[in-house]
């Protein structure tokens, strides 16, 4: 099978390194990937928000499955493109990729499904937005409704903040939705669907803040670990029945099925599980970790989910281990990213037993050296036996790479390690 991996992400090279241990995978391109994937497999610059572009590298290529990592892409309708020439695509729809480009849209499909999620109102001006504000109470929630790669929501007690985060997104054109907080831990979940049929990953954690003890801002993300030994027994069970089940079941009887990765962003509250947000591709760093795991072969798996065959795959297999996954991030990230920067004891880092070095915002520079080109650089995965030697090893990784004013989180599953996460049991 011929794969063609589109995104220039740390979620698409660990999505290539996991694709090039699949035996029934014989050749992997990328687009337009970076200087890690590049030196992996053959990447061509190509636009992936091009659906054209896609479609006749795709045809060039002879791809048998095209797999579409972020969203951009999709919102763009690339997975359409591909789908109208009979290509397989993992990927959903430019409709059903409404899941995550709408945050308005995925409430109505929540409510249609009665899938538990926060009490949310679509704020289109000021005085809407302070009244819900008010209606809700502190810490407020207020998210840009459209595609902000998971920096568009502001959590803050502030009540000013959070007024001036929705005057930006209106001065922008845009409308914020407003919602209550949800206290608890938080989960990723990703479910593969075809469709009709859903088959889930492992869960993982995701660090959304820059700063260690979850400070500053909120950013694409900034590590992430799996599996979580904290979790409830049959909690992947519950989120299968109550939240992917129903919403894939929506999306097809409104005639947009959801065909690729449900991204279910949950919160485990008081009063139960509930959904922070969906996106419609795989996370990022999540994956990093999630795939460091399976042991199922990835390309056939993603094929029958773009084919509609997923109720016939095998139980998925795990590595036994635990993975930790640390981001590396430039200087002033999420704000403004300085890049340009070299990046050295790469080789040295990815040396390390059970360490490997997955490159997101990279390049080569015309020094034949790798610099630094985005906001997240690296995320650097350590596979260990406990989550404390999964722990060390991803810092072990991180401690040899030089990146001038770089920033890591420090405390990447630390909590978990030191067995401190609570979950509240339901109804107290
Ligand atoms: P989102 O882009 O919707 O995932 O939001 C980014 C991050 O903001 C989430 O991962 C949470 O940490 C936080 N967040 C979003 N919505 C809520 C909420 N209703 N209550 C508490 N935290 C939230
Ligand atoms: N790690 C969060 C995301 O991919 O949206």
């Amino acid at each position: 099978m011929k794969v063609l991996v589109i995104g220039p992400g740390g979620r698409e090279h660990a999505i290539i390194r996991s694709l090039l241990n699949d035996p029934f995978v014989t050749e992997v391109h990328a687009a337009p990937g970076n200087a890690g994937i590049a030196a992996d497999v053959q990447a061509h610059a190509v636009d992936a928000q091009n659906p054209e572009a896609v479609l006749a590298l795709a045809r060039e290529l002879q791809s048998s499955l095209v797999i579409v990592g972020p969203e951009a892409p999709l919102a763009a309708g690339v997975a359409d493109a591909l789908t109208a020439a009979n290509i397989p695509v993992f990927g959903p729809s430019q409709a059903a990729a409404q899941l995550e480009a709408s945050k308005a849209f995925a409430k109505e499909i929540m409510a249609i499904a009665g899938v538990p999620t926060a009490m949310a109102r679509v704020a289109t001006d000021a005085v809407s937005a302070a009244d819900a504000l008010d209606a809700f109470g502190a810490p407020y929630v207020v998210k840009d409704d459209g595609l902000a790669a998971g920096k568009g929501v502001v959590v803050t007690g502030d009540r000013e903040e959070a007024l001036a985060h929705a005057a930006e997104c209106f001065a922008a054109g845009g409308s914020v939705v407003i919602e209550e907080f949800l206290d608890g831990p938080e989960v990723s979940l990703f479910v593969l669907s075809d469709g009709r049929h859903a088959v889930p990953l492992a869960p993982a954690q995701d660090f959304k803040r820059i700063f260690d003890d979850d400070q500053g801002p909120n950013t694409g993300g900034m590590g992430a670990y799996s599996p979580l030994e904290w979790l409830p027994e049959g909690f992947v069970d519950d989120v299968m029945e109550r939240v992917a089940g129903p919403t894939i079941n929506a999306m097809a009887d409104r005639g947009t099925p959801f065909t690729g990765v449900l991204y279910c962003g949950l919160a485990l509250t008081r009063r139960g599980i509930r959904v922070i947000e969906f996106n419609a591709r795989f996370g990022d760093p999540e994956t990093q970790a999630v795939l460091a795991r399976l042991k199922t072969p990835l390309g056939s798996l993603l094929l029958a989910a773009a084919q509609g065959t997923l109720d016939d795959v095998e139980p998925l297999t795990w590595r036994p281990e635990t993975a930790v996954g640390v981001v590396v991030a430039s200087a002033h990230y999420p704000d403004a990213p300085v890049t340009g920067d070299v990046i050295t004891g790469l080789d040295e880092a990815a040396a390390l037993e059970g360490v490997s070095v997955l490159h997101a915002g990279t390049a080569v520079n015309d020094a034949g050296a790798t610099i630094s080109a985005g906001g997240r650089v690296l995320a650097v995965v350590g596979l260990g036996k406990s989550l404390s030697s999964a722990r060390e090893r991803a810092y072990a990784g991180i401690a040899k790479i030089g990146l001038a004013g770089s920033q890591h989180r420090t405390d990447i599953a630390l909590r978990a390690e030191q067995g401190k996460i609570i979950v509240e049991p339901e109804g107290h």
